[in-house]
């Protein structure tokens, strides 16, 4: 298992055209990042293959893109207005920012859901033993712990209107708001009947204290949410069959299930009758972290917008008549983060002896085919010889509307092998003189460094057989 530093994966991230730090030339801004032409394509991959399994494949689940701005009222049902909301505590040298929560699950003291008096307690303690320092300068000067909201404010309406309390609206803090306020309309427009599910994936904001993560944890990020109603008593079982789901999809994109695991929460909001944390091993985060969360969720939801709207979001059964408001479990994981994990999984050094005999270090993303940016990359052998190059053009325009393929004829062939390694290509495809005679080319795999020799009309065929996104 290839190991590596944080700012290894950075400084890679960035060099590959995968993520870049957000308004560099400005000097950044902490915890947001912008993914460049690679990761893109990575992010998408991964969306997409969660889609198809939550949706396409599935009879039960409908989709929903809804505003990242909602009725103020909104979060105040929830009940993130009051309290959505971290422990935090300064430097008051240094004036770095901390979660007092992170502070003491280091010192081996879970806080999760603490109150705050609990979360002072312990401070305390740890300050009375002079272990409580900050994680920047080591200075011992650390404020109490104090509630800091993650909600983020903004303000709509007519531009001469002043900016005002009345005007605030919110960047919704979790997608899953949006489903819930068009449960309704996907009810009485589309009639599915119990149990069902409504997925959706966008954009979601919280004014994380910066714990400098990378993108494990950022202040805008994407998530995937599929929220699923049903009958009270179906909600065990349910619940089963969707850990489970989720659980293969892991194992079906090549994470190996060692390095995953479940944790159960043991402290639930007052309506939750479960929850639990997929977890994934990161290399460079030093253990298990959250990944995605499964929450059983009862009737909160909808019986709180109920409430605050004044409308009736009961579903009345077509047979029975019986109407109820119905409960809810939600599988929630974040896109940035999985991004990451499939970053982790697949980042490999290895040595290896290259065509002049000499020992060379190999980076080679071994990420799942579907998955990969460019599925193949397509090299005449030689770039100022016009016959290979027009041939090796015609074979790469044939295979482009099927397949995400690249271009490449910088540098030597071994270069070009090392470049497409880097970024997960499964497979080049080389166009030397023979093709030239008999319509035949080289296809090398990534991850063996095996070759083949193939007829080019072959090649979509086989591809066909090895990618299935
Ligand atoms: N609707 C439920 C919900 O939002 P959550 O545990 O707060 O639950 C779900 O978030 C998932 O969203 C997390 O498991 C994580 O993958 C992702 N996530 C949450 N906060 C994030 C952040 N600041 N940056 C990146 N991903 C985040």
């Amino acid at each position: 298992m290839t190991q590596y530093s944080m700012d290894q994966l950075t400084a890679f991230c960035k060099r590959k055209g995968f993520v870049f730090p957000s308004s560099e030339i400005y000097g950044g801004l902490q915890a947001i990042y912008d993914y460049g032409h690679y990761g893109v394509l990575l992010k998408n991959n991964i969306r997409d293959a969660w889609w198809k399994h939550m949706v396409q494949l599935r009879d039960d689940v409908l989709a929903l893109d809804s505003a990242i701005f909602m009725h103020p009222q909104t979060w105040v049902a929830s009940g993130h207005v009051a309290s959505f909301d971290d422990p935090q505590v300064d430097c008051r040298d240094c004036k770095n920012r901390m979660r007092a929560d992170h502070v003491l699950e280091g010192h081996g003291i879970s806080a999760d859901k603490a109150s705050l008096e609990f979360v002072n307690q312990e401070l305390d303690k740890l300050r009375a033993e002079t272990k409580l320092r900050c994680s920047a300068c080591g200075s011992q000067n650390i404020t109490p712990a104090r509630r800091f909201s993650l909600m983020v404010k903004s303000n709509i309406g007519s531009p001469t209107e002043a900016l005002c309390e009345e005007n605030v609206v919110y960047l919704r803090p979790e997608t899953c708001g949006g489903i819930y306020l068009e449960y309704k309309n996907t009810l009485n427009t589309l009639n599915p009947k119990l149990p069902f599910g409504i997925a959706q994936v966008g954009k979601a904001f919280r004014n994380e204290i910066v714990a400098k993560q990378f993108i494990f944890r950022t202040r805008e990020f994407e998530q995937m949410e599929m929220q699923y109603f049903l009958r009270p008593q179906e909600m065990a079982a349910t619940y089963e069959m969707w850990k489970e789901i989720r659980w293969q999809w892991y194992l079906q994109f090549g994470i190996q299930p060692e390095r995953l695991r479940w944790y159960k929460h043991e402290k639930l909001a007052h309506y939750a009758s479960a929850a639990y944390d997929v977890e994934y091993d990161f290399k460079f985060l030093g253990g298990f972290k959250e990944i995605e969360g499964i929450h059983a969720r009862g009737d909160w939801d909808l019986s709180q917008h109920g409430k605050h709207s004044g409308v009736d979001l009961s579903y009345q059964d077509p047979q029975s008549k019986e109407k109820l408001v119905p409960h809810i479990m939600e599988t929630s994981v974040g896109l940035g983060r999985l991004f990451l994990m499939f970053l982790d999984h697949a980042y490999t050094e290895e040595t290896i002896t290259n065509a002049k005999g000499e020992s060379e270090t190999r980076i080679v993303l071994k990420l799942h085919r579907d998955l990969a940016p460019v599925k193949v990359a397509v090299f005449p052998l030689l770039k100022n010889k016009p016959a290979l190059v027009e041939k090796a053009r015609a074979i790469y325009s044939a295979l482009r509307p099927y397949f995400a393929c690249e271009f490449d004829d910088n540098g030597n062939v071994g270069k070009r092998y090392r470049r497409q390694d880097e970024i997960g290509t499964p497979y080049c495809v080389t166009i030397d003189f023979d093709t030239l005679t008999d319509d035949t080319v080289t296809i090398r795999d990534r991850d063996t460094m095996a070759q083949v020799r193939m007829k080019a009309a072959e090649l979509r065929g086989y591809f066909r057989g090895q990618i299935e996104n």
